[in-house]
């Protein structure tokens, strides 16, 4: 991604594992409804007992049987520029930030507007498991099994108009629990945004957790956008706000450098970002020297969704 100015990181914004583990007790004590609050146990031996278990999820037939990346990569590369650059910062950075207790702001074209809590948010909704394939921008790719709800499913409930033809995805805006709001690396908060077809789309989830436990906050705690077939700046993290929009609307990287990443979005290994190929990638998990392999259209998601782009040129609409 473009990097606007060289992060510095203080020792202090380095979370202690005593501030992460308060973290934890406050979660237990929110009580979260449509989740079963399990004792701490141990999931497998990969994954540590500290994060907290989801209940009743379901399996989906869209998830992919390509080989999972990794708990420990999935959690410890990352890219959360409100927590720093590096891959590893959002990790080390984010102990601070409080997921809960959450709430979101349904704005703009809908039937249904106001704050809803996160409890609201997820009370109907049947947790999933979709193991997507994920492809940065930056040419590397991980296999990640989300835990989440259905995107379209949850906008249905706030009925949106039919002047709503676009809906953004905005971050939470914390400098004081997210270091890396302290500087300008973007115009803060992020947005992200679909047009109402993409967010309605049946592959579109609204993650919740990842590898069956509550997502950590280097992933996006509480909530966060997954889009499978486009490059993953799609995917919002930490969203308080949905807005339904008429007229297109400023999204970040798209508003720092139109001519780097588009709107749209959709992986396309026929369309090179200017300053690298996106012909191939490197999976996340095999080493920094191993063989990168061919990045499929759409992210391998094209016979799902190629008839949302039907007639228009992908060459002008990256
Ligand atoms: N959301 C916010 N708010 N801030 C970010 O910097 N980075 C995006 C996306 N969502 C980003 C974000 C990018 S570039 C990627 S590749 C994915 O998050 C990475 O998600 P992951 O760290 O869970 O793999």
């Amino acid at each position: 991604m473009l990097i606007r100015n060289k992060p510095i990181i203080n020792s202090s914004e380095i979370t202690s594992e005593s501030v992460y583990l308060n973290r934890r007790n406050l979660l237990h004590a929110a009580g979260l409804s449509g989740i079963s609050l399990l004792p701490n146990i141990a999931l497998s031996e990969d994954i540590p007992s500290r994060y907290q278990r989801l209940e009743n999820i379901s399996k989906s037939s869209f998830s992919t049987d390509a080989k999972k990346t990794s708990f420990v990569d999935v959690t410890t590369y990352n890219n959360f520029y409100e927590f720093g650059t590096g891959k590893g910062d959002p990790a080390s950075n984010s102990g601070k930030f409080k997921p809960q207790p959450w709430a979101v702001t349904i704005d703009g074209e809908a039937e249904v507007t106001g704050t809803f809590t996160y409890e609201d948010i997820l009370k109907p909704h049947t947790l999933e498991e979709r193991i997507y394939r994920m492809r940065c921008v930056e040419a590397w790719s991980m296999v990640v099994p989300w835990v989440g709800i259905s995107l379209g499913d949850l906008l249905k409930r706030f009925q949106p108009t039919s002047k709503a033809k676009y809906v953004t995805f905005e971050t939470v805006e914390r400098p004081s629990e997210m270091p890396g709001q302290k500087r300008p690396l973007l115009d803060w908060p992020y947005r992200e945004a679909l047009r109402i077809d993409e967010a309605m789309h049946p592959l579109t989830i609204l993650a919740v957790g990842v590898y069956g436990v509550e997502l950590p906050n280097q992933n996006g705690a509480p909530l966060r956008l997954i889009v499978p077939w486009k490059y993953g700046f799609k995917g919002s993290k930490s969203i308080v706000r949905i807005s339904f929009t008429e007229k297109k609307p400023y999204t970040s990287w798209n508003d720092l450098a139109p001519g780097e990443y588009g709107f749209y979005a959709n992986v396309n290994p026929e369309v090179d970002h200017p300053r690298w190929s996106q012909a191939r990638e490197r999976p996340i998990g095999g080493g920094f020297f191993s063989n990168k392999v061919p990045t499929l259209m759409f992210n391998g998601y094209a016979d799902q969704v190629a008839n949302l782009y039907t007639g228009m040129d992908l060459t002008r609409y990256y």
